[in-house]
C-alpha cells in the first residue's frame, strides 16, 4: 500500500530494530514511515480482541501507530522521528504502566 518516493541511499540510512529484527530506513522518516518502508503493516494489537493494527492517518489522529520505543509504550510512531539505534517493539494491548524505561 505504501512505498517510498525515493530509493534509500546508504549515506541517509539509519539502523533500528523492530522486535529484535534489524532494519534500516532513511533519516528524516518517522518511526511509522520507517516501519511501512520495511513492509511492516501492523505495529500493535488491540487490548480487547488482539486484532493487528497499523499506521493509518500518519498525522497523529487515529492512534493506530502506537509502539514501544526504547522501553516506553504508547508512543505514536507517526509523530516521532526515527533515530539511529532505536529499539522499537510492537505494542500488545495497553501500555504497561510499570514498564521500565530503558
Ligand atoms: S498513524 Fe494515526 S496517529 Fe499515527
Amino acid at each position: 500500500m505504501f512505498r517510498p518516493m525515493h530509493e534509500l541511499k546508504a549515506a541517509d540510512a539509519l539502523g533500528f530494530t523492530l522486535d529484535g529484527r534489524a532494519m534500516t530506513a532513511r533519516a528524516g522518516d518517522t518511526v511509522a514511515a520507517a516501519l511501512l518502508a520495511n513492509g511492516v503493516e501492523a505495529c500493535r494489537q488491540t487490548p480487547v480482541s488482539g486484532a493487528p493494527r497499523g499506521p493509518y492517518c500518519m498525522m497523529g489522529i487515529c492512534f493506530e501507530c502506537l509502539v514501544v520505543i526504547d522501553g516506553v509504550g504508547n508512543r505514536q510512531g507517526c509523530l516521532i522521528p526515527l533515530q539511529q539505534g532505536m529499539r522499537i517493539e510492537t505494542q500488545a494491548g495497553r501500555r504497561q504502566p510499570d514498564a521500565v524505561r530503558a
